[in-house]
């Protein structure tokens, strides 16, 4: 036999023997498909996950579909985790040494996963779950998986979270599966804890990350605008008293949490008393009625997909009845929060995007566009109040992210933004 047909059989054998080890366990999974094991426990069958890099890989797959994954579909991946992503001008020594430095990361991982598969390699954090995809990150509440050949993404709920939460965020699902930018649910188990949605394929939106406020504002009035009218007659806005919003805010559990003993961090004494000073501003604004419309929110550019079609909003686990600007300042507030754009910045991109934006609105409904002019400053301080209020709900539930962390960078935010709008009026009233 010539030397390099040997190799070549001696590569395939070892290939078909690391699908045949794995074939001769799931053989334990009896009427399962090809592809399940068995859990230790002898419980149900399951699918185990490795996490490499951010990422969970199912050790199920075969290495080939693993390394298809990773040197093909490098797009899909990093549309996941865009942090990853570097934009380097092409056939420059940082574009050559990037790519060179990924590629020596994907063959890394790549004998990570042999070694796990052959059971040479146990110190590598793994998860097992009740449904296939090739790859998946762990996100608020549980997982997500991402299946490319079947186009459906799984959210796995952690054992933790109750029932009725899951059947919430279904239920959330199912109606906004209406809406044309967001994506269809296609199955859920309420027993195995999971529902499916189609898979999105994408890109980042890079335009809605740009710093350039000329971009951001073109990718604003052309993308987002069109999404956020239509997603505030997707349900009939309803109209409130502004002191009876506030005491239904002040009155959920995580706001009466604030005052207990158990919170008595510094962190918690400050969210406390900014809550405290905005809802005094706000009842000084007297009697007055909000439009509260369906919002999304945590609309965003992280829960922004490019598409061919154009955007899709994904996370709609938050959807739900806001004051009428609330997804309008997440966007903006979100460029301070997330990417560090000074808040300078973004005032004057709010005093340029918010009149295009409700001229927008009252096309449709006017009454709700002349409230919104004329009670400006009610709705960005119901918008704080709400944005933290959401983020009290989340930081009990979040295990990802340091939600703490969060909420007093938006409220810093929202005290400089504050401090901009005054020096501006009394500027203003110098002048004249
Ligand atoms: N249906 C989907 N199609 C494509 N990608 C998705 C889909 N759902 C989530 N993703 C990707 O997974 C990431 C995390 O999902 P998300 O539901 O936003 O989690 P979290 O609640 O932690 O923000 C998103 O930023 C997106 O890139
Ligand atoms: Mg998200």
């Amino acid at each position: 036999m010539e030397p390099a047909v040997a190799t070549k059989r001696r590569v395939s054998l070892k290939f078909f023997m690391l699908n045949a080890r794995f074939q001769v366990r799931d053989v334990g999974c009896s009427g399962m498909k090809a592809g399940k094991i068995e859990m230790e426990s002898g419980g149900s069958c399951q699918y185990q996950y490795i996490k490499l890099d951010h990422y969970y890989f199912c050790l199920q797959q075969s290495p080939i579909i693993f390394a298809w994954l990773l040197f093909c579909k490098r797009e899909d991946l990093l549309t996941i985790q865009p942090w990853l992503k570097k934009n380097l001008a092409p056939w420059t020594l940082s574009y050559f040494r990037y790519h060179w430095k990924m590629f020596m990361r994907n063959v890394w991982h790549i004998s990570i996963f042999v070694r796990c598969r052959l059971g040479l390699r146990d110190n590598v954090q793994t998860v097992r779950l009740p449904v296939y995809g090739q790859f998946g990150m762990a996100v608020h509440k549980g997982y997500k998986i991402f299946n490319l050949r079947s186009g459906l993404a799984t959210k796995i709920f952690d054992s933790d979270v109750n029932q009725s939460s899951i059947v919430r965020e279904i239920e959330q699902l199912k109606k906004v599966s209406q809406i044309d930018f967001a994506p269809s649910l296609t199955r859920w188990d309420l027993a195995e804890r999971w529902y499916q949605e189609e898979y999105i394929r994408s890109n980042i939106p890079l335009a809605h990350r740009s710093p350039d406020s000329v971009t951001f504002l073109k990718a604003f009035y052309q993308e987002v605008v069109p999404c956020m009218n239509s997603l505030m007659v997707f349900q009939p806005p309803e109209a409130k008293d502004l002191m009876v919003c506030l005491k239904e805010l002040m009155g959920i559990p995580e706001i009466k949490r604030l005052s207990t003993e158990e919170l008595t961090g510094s962190e918690f004494k400050k969210i406390k008393s900014f809550l405290d000073s905005m809802v005094e501003c706000l009842r000084v604004e007297g009697n007055i009625l909000v439009n509260l419309v369906f919002t999304h929110g945590d609309f965003c550019p992280a829960n922004m997909l490019n598409t061919r079609q154009g955007i899709k909003f994904i996370d709609w686990e938050s959807a739900g009845y806001r004051s009428a600007l609330f997804d309008f300042y997440s966007y903006f507030f979100y460029r301070i929060v997330s990417s560090k754009h000074s808040v300078e910045n973004v005032v004057s991109e709010v005093n340029e995007g918010l009149p295009n934006f409700i001229s927008g609105v009252a096309m449709k409904m006017p009454e709700i566009a002349y409230s919104l002019s004329h009670f400006e400053k009610v709705y960005r301080w119901m918008y704080y109040v709400e944005e933290v209020c959401k983020g009290l709900e989340r930081e009990r539930t979040d295990k990802n992210l340091n939600i703490l962390e969060d909420i007093l960078k938006y409220i810093e935010a929202f005290n400089r933004y504050e401090e901009i709008l005054v020096d501006k009026e009394q500027s203003v009233k110098c002048v004249e």
